[in-house]
């Protein structure tokens, strides 16, 4: 049986440029969040939840861009490690897509006007969509903290792998630093 080759084949730069450079803004976004529900109303607080909502329409935009490249870049990936690891990373998609799209419907439909970096994004109106406030309002922080749990998951299988087995699948994502073993 052949083996798969999983130290040997790196994700190309751009796919690790949007790996990486998004896993640092949804860090951010956790921090946001994490100091909203955690912190006394203060200062901290004051200056991180503003950017919560522009930084999460630039996820929503660097999401699409990531998923044209991946499907642009899929015959010179490495191959999935196995079934779990793709359906791990199918998921992380689909949340990545769903979590600010129906934030960005709640506000829509809130018929309030936003505009991310200055951006006229969304010019308001009178009124409400209610469908739209209701989907965001119960499915955005729901399936915000299931995104966290699958990170959470994701990084510890990539630590996992790296120390329990033979596959160093961190030096596909990380080429200079996962050499060592
Ligand atoms: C991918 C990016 C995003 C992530 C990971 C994220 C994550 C979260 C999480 C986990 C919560 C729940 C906090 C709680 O339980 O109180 C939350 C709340 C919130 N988010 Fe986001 N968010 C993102 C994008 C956005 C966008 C694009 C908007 C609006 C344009 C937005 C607006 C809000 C608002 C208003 C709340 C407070 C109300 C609520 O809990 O639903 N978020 N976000
Ligand atoms: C310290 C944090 C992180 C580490 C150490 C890490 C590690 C890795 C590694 C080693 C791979 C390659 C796995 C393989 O080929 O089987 C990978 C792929 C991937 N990771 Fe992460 N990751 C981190 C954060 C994140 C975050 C925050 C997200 C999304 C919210 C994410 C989403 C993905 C996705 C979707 C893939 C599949 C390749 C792609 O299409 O980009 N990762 N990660």
């Amino acid at each position: 049986m052949a083996a798969i080759a999983t130290d040997t084949h790196p994700y190309g730069r751009v796919s690790r440029l949007f790996h990486w450079g998004m896993a640092a803004l949804f860090a951010w976004q956790f921090v946001t969040v994490g100091a909203r529900v955690l912190l006394p109303d203060g200062a901290l607080d004051d200056f991180l939840w503003p950017t919560h909502k522009p930084l999460g329409a630039l996820l929503m935009l660097l999401v699409v861009l990531r998923l044209v490249w991946a499907l642009v870049d899929r015959t010179r990936r490495p191959p999935s490690l196995n079934l779990a690891a793709h359906l791990g990373h199918l998921a992380l998609y689909a949340l990545m897509v769903a979590v600010p799209l129906v934030a960005l419907m709640r506000q829509y439909g809130s018929g309030r006007a936003f505009s991310p970096f200055g951006i006229p994004l969304m010019s308001g109106f009178e009124g409400e969509i209610e469908w739209m406030t209701a989907i965001g309002g119960i499915f955005h922080g729901l399936l915000g903290w299931v995104l966290l749990a699958l990170v959470v998951g994701h990084v510890g299988m990539a630590i996992l792998h790296r120390r329990l087995s033979d596959e160093n699948v961190l030096a596909r994502m990380a080429p200079h630093a996962g050499q060592s073993r």
